[in-house]
């Protein structure tokens, strides 16, 4: 297992060039979405949504609005991680009763718990809120990579789009979401000449303080 996932992060790597007939089917897609869902999120809030886009027409829009990106296109599924604008009470009484719920437990028992993340929530600034709920998407992206490694499929993580065009493009506003982070996900092409470079690390001793 050791071995297995050591093996996957050195053949995984940031896809260039994404063979556009390779489609991924919902059955080799569902393992990586469902890390995603698995992945922890801060006190387990569902901060985030993830949008799924296949539409090619879409993606051409979507393309112009991340730096011309060909993976955009060009990749089986882009996928567009977006977290909640509105990080409020109405969202913990939400997770409180799918809590109560799913462990099939009074809600009155809970009542603690979501006060203390009511509480949380009230002390903190919006500005902080916003940069804290965006920062959850990160892991699950990080979930979603290493995953679809394991399954050889191939990724690549994006920063390199304008989300404010995203957002209209999507109707996220609406919805109440905004983009953060994307990645596409596929098959790597033959060309993609990036697959040969070697991994730009830094050893172990310049990373790891406490370790030598
Ligand atoms: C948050 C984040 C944003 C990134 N944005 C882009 C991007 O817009 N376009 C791209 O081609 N690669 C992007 N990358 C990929 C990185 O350049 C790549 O992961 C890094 O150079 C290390 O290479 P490797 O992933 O192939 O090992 C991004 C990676 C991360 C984690």
């Amino acid at each position: 297992m050791k071995e297995t996932v050591n093996k996957a992060l050195l053949w995984r790597y940031a896809t260039k060039v994404f063979d556009p007939e390779k489609i991924l089917t919902k059955e080799e897609l569902h393992p990586v979405l469902d890390a995603m869902r698995l992945a922890p999120s801060a006190f387990g809030l569902p901060i985030w949504k993830a949008v799924v886009i296949t539409d090619k027409s879409l993606r051409t829009k979507l393309r112009a609005a991340a730096w011309n990106q060909p993976q955009v296109t060009d990749a089986s599924h882009l996928i567009v991680l977006a977290v909640r604008k509105h990080i409020d009470e109405k969202l913990v009484d939400a997770y409180i009763a799918q809590m109560a719920k799913t462990r099939n437990t009074d809600i009155e028992s809970l009542t603690g718990f979501g006060d203390m993340m009511k509480g949380f929530i009230r002390s903190k600034d919006a500005g902080w809120i916003r940069e804290w709920a965006a920062r959850q998407t990160y892991i699950a992206l990080g979930f979603a990579l290493e995953t679809a490694a394991l399954h050889q499929i191939d990724t690549c993580p994006m920063e390199g789009f304008d989300p404010k065009q995203f957002d209209e493009i999507l109707g996220l506003d609406a919805q109440g979401l905004e983009s953060k982070v994307i990645f596409a996900i596929g098959h790597r092409s033959n060309e993609d000449t990036s697959a040969l470079a070697a991994k730009v690390r830094l050893p172990d001793t310049e990373i790891f303080i406490g370790m030598n």
